[in-house]
Order: structure tokens, then sequence, then C-alpha cells
């Protein structure tokens, strides 16, 4: 477990390809949950880091999976709303149906809860760990179709990554 002044010099390049972009991105999150059991600090630390990669977001961060619905996790922007029940919203459609859910414009999406009346788009990515959604990561943008295909894989593939850290 890494005590003290462990620290952490990521230089993303926004510019980049957002393929190779998301391998840095998770090859740093990697770095960052290595040997660390506490799953806050994980989050936590997870939350800054996308949030740091990544350009044109609003929001960044975590919901759990508490008694069968969302409960807000780390994150990094406004004030959010604390609890989303199992399909409501963009997240609880991500935990109903265990899949991402890409949303070019979240005006038109049924159901989208407005935390930040700013967000345009939103990308909500299930975390899988022994066959249940523990979680999802959620990114929204004051952008319309901020996030692609490429994004939901590079969300996934950290996902992936960070299940067993958080
Ligand atoms: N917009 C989300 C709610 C979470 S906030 O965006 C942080 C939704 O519709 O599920």
């Amino acid at each position: 477990m890494p005590y003290g002044n462990t620290m952490f010099a990521f230089a993303p390049d926004p510019n980049q390809p957002k393929p190779e972009l998301y391998a840095d991105l998770v090859e740093a999150a990697r770095a960052l949950i290595h040997d660390e059991p506490d799953g806050v600090a994980n989050m936590a630390n997870l939350a800054a880091l996308i949030w740091q990669f990544l350009p044109q977001l609003n929001w960044a961060g975590f919901y759990r999976t508490i008694d069968g619905g969302l409960v807000l996790g780390p994150f990094q922007g406004k004030t959010a709303c604390i609890r989303i029940a199992s399909g409501q919203g963009v997240c609880g459609a991500a935990l109903a149906t265990g899949q991402t859910q890409l949303v070019p414009d979240v005006h038109a999406f049924p159901g989208h809860i407005a935390c930040d009346a700013d967000s345009r788009s939103e990308l909500v990515v299930p975390v899988w760990r022994d066959g249940r959604v523990i979680a999802v990561i959620d990114l929204d943008s004051p952008e319309p179709a901020r996030f692609d295909a490429e994004d939901a894989a590079g969300i996934e593939a950290l996902a992936q990554e960070i299940a067993a850290a958080i």
C-alpha cells in the first residue's frame, strides 16, 4: 500500500487520437489504483483523472449501486442528485440495462435528470464485477454530441480496468 508522498505527473495530450488518449488514460488509472485497496480513494482519484484527461466535461464521476439503486460517489463538477432509482434517467438506464448509454442530446432522452442545466450530452458506462453492475461512470458535457463510440469504448476499457479497485 503506497503511503505518503507518491506523486503522479500525468501529462495528457487531449489533441491525440481518442484511442491513444484512452489508452493513456487506462494506463494512468492502472498506476493510480495500483496496490491501493480503498475504493473511495480510488474513485476520487479516478474522477479527478478523467476530469484532467478529457476536454469539454462539466461533470465526471461515479454512482454506486446500493440496495438496487444508485447513490452518488466521488466526482468532479457541480453538486449532483444523490439517489437515482434503477431505470430513472440516463444513469438509471445504464444500471437497469447493464449497457452503456451514449446520449448525444440529453433533452431528447426521456426522463433525463438535469443535475446541471449546462449539460447537453452524456455518456454513462456500467462497471461490472462478479456478474453485476456495481457502479456507473457518468460523464456530462456542455457540448451537444460530445461523446462518440470511441469515447464509449475508452470508458468501457477504463471501467473494466478499475472494477476490482472501487
Ligand atoms: N443526468 C444524469 C444524472 C446524473 S448527473 O448528470 C451528474 C441522469 O440522467 O441519469
